[in-house]
């Protein structure tokens, strides 16, 4: 396992990525199922916020009690199946600031095309969760990247339900500093782009379209 990736192996999690994957699976459950997992991941991907104490009493006596430190976590969502982690790990962390990239993968050339950017200020003092389902080729997630480095966010880090081995070693090659934190890492794409033995194309199962 690259060193950059930790995959989530709780059984938990495993579990409903089974029925995720199932392609019996309905839209319903599948939504619900995607809420549950992101916040496995999210206990997984926030895992090293800093701490600092805050002083507050207690019923019983003061205490110096542990609180998250500095700036709020910044969650990036790469439309539009980056909604359905969203989602949930806005359930978990509602303070955290939201932003939301749209790229569309061209059919032909599996390059991604920007059509929407907008994110909190201050990228720079926060921590940045990019949420992605799927990472396939990796050139969307790369792209996002990109961009939010460019909007001064240094702190980032990628959550995907599923990634592919191309995708994991695209991701290393372009941002090396960008931990990954995944589901599963599976076999490879096939020519379509799409992540085999995978679960099909997330948004659409998300959202019921085709
Ligand atoms: N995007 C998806 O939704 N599914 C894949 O398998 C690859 C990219």
């Amino acid at each position: 396992m690259p060193e950059h990736v930790t995959v989530v192996t709780h059984p938990l999690v495993q579990h409903k990525l089974t029925l995720m994957r199932d392609k019996e699976t309905s839209t319903n459950s599948f939504r619900r199922l995607l809420r549950e997992i992101s916040q496995l991941l999210a206990y997984e991907i926030t895992r090293e916020m800093e701490l600092t104490t805050k002083r507050i009493e207690t019923p019983l006596c003061p205490m110096d009690a542990p609180v998250i430190d500095g700036k709020k976590l910044a969650l990036i969502s790469i439309l539009r199946a980056g909604n359905g982690l969203l989602d949930g790990v806005l359930e978990l962390i509602p303070a955290a600031r939201v932003g939301f990239v749209g790229l569309y993968r061209d059919e032909e050339t599996l390059q991604p095309v920007q059509y929407y950017y907008k994110v909190p200020g201050e990228l720079e003092n926060r921590l940045v969760i990019v949420l992605d389902p799927m990472l396939a080729t990796g050139n969307s997630s790369a792209a996002a990247v990109d961009l939010l480095k460019k909007s001064g966010a240094r702190n980032i880090r990628f959550m995907c339900l599923l990634a592919a081995p191309e995708g994991v070693a695209r991701m290393r090659e372009a941002h090396p500093d960008v931990p990954i934190v995944a589901a599963a890492i599976d076999e490879c794409l096939n020519e379509q782009g799409y992540i085999v033995p995978g679960l099909g194309d997330a948004g659409d199962r998300m959202f019921g379209t085709k």
